[in-house]
């Protein structure tokens, strides 16, 4: 029992948009553990982190993935803080784990976070940049493939992971 495929990387890397194209192309069920704890809690994980704080987050994350990777035939996408979990990273060794690798200016393009206001938006994309440089190896280690997304469309990258299923 195993999604068929697993994607992971930071914001911005673009795990839901290729989860969407890939499930259409195979037939398959796109299950996001964002979504998955949403809909258990009944708000938006931005409540959650302000309502309970992170580390609570992090329990319902790691039981949704838990969850999700029981389920097999899907693609499934995780939120990119999900591999700081060593059991998650453990857990994530026997799967077919994609790392969508992104450049900190691309992932900042794509999260809208413009690089015109640096006063206002210059310390966020410090803490992206902080948080990508940290996390790289932990992705890494659970990826069987790196993708390096930028400066490539959805399809092109859906059919990189789809040579390698
Ligand atoms: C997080 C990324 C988010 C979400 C949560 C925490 C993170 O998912 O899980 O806000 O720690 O990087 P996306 O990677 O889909 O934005």
């Amino acid at each position: 029992m195993s999604p068929i495929v697993v994607l992971v990387g930071p914001p911005g890397s673009g795990k839901s948009t290729i989860a969407a194209v890939l499930s259409q192309r195979l037939g398959v069920r796109h299950r996001d553990t964002d979504v998955d704890i949403e809909a258990a809690a009944g708000k938006p994980i931005s409540d959650i982190f302000v309502d309970e704080g992170e580390p609570h987050f992090r329990k319902l994350e790691r039981a949704a993935i838990t969850a999700a990777l029981q389920d097999s035939g899907e693609v499934l996408s995780l939120g990119g803080g999900a591999i700081l979990d060593p059991e998650t990273r453990a857990d994530l060794a026997g799967h077919t784990v994609v790392f969508l690798d992104v450049s900190l200016a691309e992932a900042t393009k794509r999260v809208g976070l413009s690089v015109a206001r640096p006063l206002l938006l210059g310390n966020v994309r410090t803490q992206l940049r902080n948080l990508m440089e940290a996390r790289r190896p932990l992705y890494t280690e659970v990826a069987k493939l790196t993708i390096l997304t930028d400066n490539k469309t959805p399809d092109e990258i859906a059919d990189e992971i789809q040579e390698h299923l």
